[in-house]
């Protein structure tokens, strides 16, 4: 620690004591204090009293524009109109069936006619559309493993948690161009982890390797098109169109996990984006408006196998009517090419307002940015993997996100493997509000950055 990012935790500590309490009362019955552990930071997590378009406020009553969004979930901004509407008018009307309704063909039309897939199911979140997937791709190929990247986040199941934090990073990574797969944390079974091969982003080299050394073994490989918990990681160019290469030469599928991309990158997710169609898709997060709703497309002939009963897919809440009248506001009402224009416009001005802060106050930084999510990234050039992110000054970072707090703006989820995402329901004034915050700290920034690399220069 040093002594701005100190004053900026007293403030913190001073603004907040309502959310100390409330946590130290949370921790006597929930681990960490917290219901996910991402939620879970030193000195404590700020406790949410409510939200309302791009805002929310905290216990102790401090407002903040709010740029966390549910780790991005909430790209409607909070209780958006459309869906408020469309969601109240179910809940009287019944929350839970476990039956077939009508709104189901409605949005699976919705999710065909914008994602390059023929069907879809739904599920509540990301995790477990990233585990169907895979599952689905094990049974179309009769094959057992895939590959994943190094870093790469999809959710919780035993074959994404491989390589992927909150393991520390260490030796046991392996070499760079030959990453080893290691646990994500205790519980995984070793099986799970033989099943996974470690790639490195941004690397076909690593991709072709795993392919070589596993031949006609290979079911899938999975992955955010955008590495999006590292900060914001692009994909290069050549890179997706290379994966799509190898995939279709080895007879294996490409899941592209759209979790965060899917409705945030732009009207039709990554696939229109970058021009390169995946053989599955996943969906979660702000598909749902705020509400727990999740989806995996694919191919007709890859779907038969749940029509066939070869693959078994199901799950009490899926197509509940309150989460499903969510969704289908989403579709027709909020993620409409208006919206995204109006969002695409104030990541543009972000992003500019950002660069030029950066480049006045001589941070050695960039801003990352695609669609309507970006980061500062704490980089003197431009990051291409997993272990490139490592490299973050993480008490830096920390200076960053407290002292953008203090003054009154959530620039993006704690942790620095996270990004900003702007809502609909965002205004040009938060975002200059937001700029106004970030010029107020850039100064202060690039002096203690500068006063480390010297400190670290002279040792
Ligand atoms: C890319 C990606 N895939 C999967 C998941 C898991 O989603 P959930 O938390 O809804 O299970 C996440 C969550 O952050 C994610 O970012």
């Amino acid at each position: 620690m040093y002594p701005a990012l100190d004053k900026e935790l007293e403030t913190f500590e001073r603004r907040t004591p309502k959310s100390a309490e409330a946590h130290k009362k949370n921790l006597k019955r929930i681990p960490l204090g917290v219901a996910s552990n991402y939620r879970a930071y030193d000195p404590y997590p700020i406790f949410v009293q409510e939200g309302k378009g791009g805002k929310f406020r905290d216990l102790d009553g401090n407002e903040y524009i709010d740029h966390n969004l549910c780790f991005g979930a909430v790209m409607a901004g909070h209780c958006h109109p459309a869906v408020m509407s469309a969601v109240e008018k179910r809940l009287s009307t019944g929350t839970m069936f476990g039956m077939p309704h009508n709104m189901e063909w409605e949005l699976a039309e919705e999710i065909c006619t914008r994602f390059p897939v023929e069907m879809c199911r739904f599920g509540n979140s990301g995790t477990e559309v990233t585990m169907h997937c895979v599952r689905l791709a094990r049974a179309a190929t009769g094959r057992d493993k895939i590959i994943k990247f190094e870093g790469g986040y999809h959710g919780l199941h035993d074959a994404a948690l491989v390589s992927v934090k909150p393991h520390p990073p260490g030796d046991d990574f392996g070499d760079i161009k030959n990453p080893k797969a290691v646990s994500g944390g205790m519980g995984v079974p070793k099986a799970s982890i033989a099943n996974v091969q470690i790639a490195t982003f941004n690397d076909l080299e690593t991709v072709e390797r795993r392919f070589r050394e596993n031949p006609d073994e290979i079911a899938a490989i999975i992955l955010e098109p955008i590495m999006m918990n590292v900060g914001l990681c692009l994909p290069q160019k050549g890179f997706l169109e290379g994966l799509r290469e190898l995939c279709d030469k080895n007879g294996a599928l490409l899941i592209f996990d759209e979790v965060k991309t899917g409705a945030k990158l732009g009207w039709a997710g990554a696939s229109e984006y970058f021009g390169v169609t995946p053989d599955m898709i996943c969906l979660a997060k702000s598909i749902g408006g705020g509400f727990p709703l999740a989806a995996f497309g694919t191919h007709k002939r890859v779907m038969q196998l749940i029509s066939d009963h070869k693959v078994f897919h199901g799950g009490t809440y899926n197509t509940n009517p309150v989460s499903m009248a969510a969704g289908l506001a989403m579709f027709r009402e909020v993620l409409t090419r208006a919206n995204y224009a109006h969002t695409d416009k104030l990541s543009a001005k972000l992003t500019e307002g950002y660069r030029k802060i950066v480049a006045k106050s001589g941070l050695q930084a960039y801003v990352a940015s695609a669609g309507v999510n970006g980061a500062l990234m704490l980089y003197p050039a431009e990051i291409k993997n997993y272990r490139d992110w490592l490299a973050i000054d993480v008490d830096l970072w920390r200076h960053y996100w407290f002292g953008m707090v203090n003054r009154g703006v959530m620039p993006q989820p704690y942790w620095w493997d996270e990004q900003w995402t702007i809502s609909v329901q965002h205004t040009e004034a938060d975002i200059d509000q937001h700029l106004a915050a970030f010029a107020d700290i850039a100064d202060s920034l690039a002096t203690a950055q500068h006063e480390r690399m010297g400190a670290v220069a002279a040792h």
